[in-house]
């Protein structure tokens, strides 16, 4: 919080991109906004599964405010989605709420169910950006992917097709998320997608997973991560510049180099600035 609050030039607002909690309690949740209470910005929250499978977000929303919602600001509209609901059965089907949690919160979660926008806040979404010229740049703050990377990880959202499919219209559109602590980005159609860091816990990548298959979107280039059981390796913050209407992502990493990932327009896509051509990548690294 100090060295954001030292930032310059200063942000105009920070994003917040879920998981405050770990198993959605009250303390926890009460915790974590301790913990971001010395910023001095404006911080806008995606609400996280972390934060949702206890109460279904009761408390979150108590005190931070609605599930999914938009704004503007210098010309750019900003959508905060709740990507991370799920089918209504799944959620009924558990003896108590700490139990629907504790299954969410799994690490494999071969118990979970896939994550999704859903037909509601799709249909807000529709009428939401009913309002706003193609020309307009979007950028959408989600917790999970928007787009289906990894599935036995959630790293993966069920309806992403038909989130995609609104966004569609639109000339800029940027999709930044949260969840998958490590730096992924990709582009499909029109849409440029970045992840965020962590503040904690670093995690492997999907094809360093042997028990099951796995990708990463193909333009990825994986972070350089000697020693994923290093806490404080691969985890960071990240500056976000959208003064072009596109997303230029500035990641400053804990014990690791700096990284920069911003929209080429050349080819249309985000591309690092330091290693994407291939023969510019490190080699991968032994995983353990
Ligand atoms: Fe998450």
């Amino acid at each position: 919080m100090a060295e954001t609050n030292l930032l310059s030039p200063k942000p105009d607002f920070v994003l917040y991109g879920g998981d405050i909690a770990q198993l959605g309690l009250k303390e926890e949740i009460d915790h974590g906004l301790e913990l971001l209470s010395p910023l001095r910005y404006k911080t806008y929250h995606a609400l996280g599964e972390h934060d949702y499978y206890l109460d279904l977000g009761e408390y979150w929303e108590r005190r931070i405010g609605p599930q999914y919602y938009s704004f503007d600001h210098k010309g750019v509209h900003f959508v905060v989605l709740n990507s991370i609901l799920t089918h209504d059965d799944w959620i009924n089907k558990w003896p108590t709420p700490m139990d629907r949690m504790m299954t969410m919160a799994g690490l494999d979660n071969p118990e979970g169910s896939p994550f999704m926008v859903g037909d509601k806040q799709r249909e807000w979404l529709r009428r939401d950006l009913a309002k706003v010229a193609k020309t307009t740049p979007l950028v959408v703050l989600s917790h999970s992917p928007l787009q289906k990377i990894f599935r036995n990880w959630n790293f993966w959202t069920e309806d992403a097709e038909q989130v995609q499919a609104l966004l569609a219209p639109f000339e800029r559109v940027s999709v930044l998320y949260g969840h998958v602590h490590q730096i992924q980005y990709n582009q499909i159609g029109n849409i440029s997608f970045n992840s965020a860091m962590a503040t904690a816990w670093p995690w492997p990548y999907p094809e360093t997973y042997a028990q099951a298959p796995s990708h990463l979107p193909v333009l990825t280039v994986p972070m350089n991560r000697a020693d994923p059981f290093q806490e404080r390796d691969a985890t960071g913050w990240q500056f976000v510049d959208i003064h072009s209407g596109r997303v230029a992502l500035n990641y400053s990493l804990n014990d690791n180099g700096n990284r920069v990932v911003a929209y080429n327009a050349a080819t249309g896509q985000p591309e690092d600035q330091g290693f994407q051509p291939a023969d510019a990548r490190i080699p991968p690294q032994t995983h353990y």
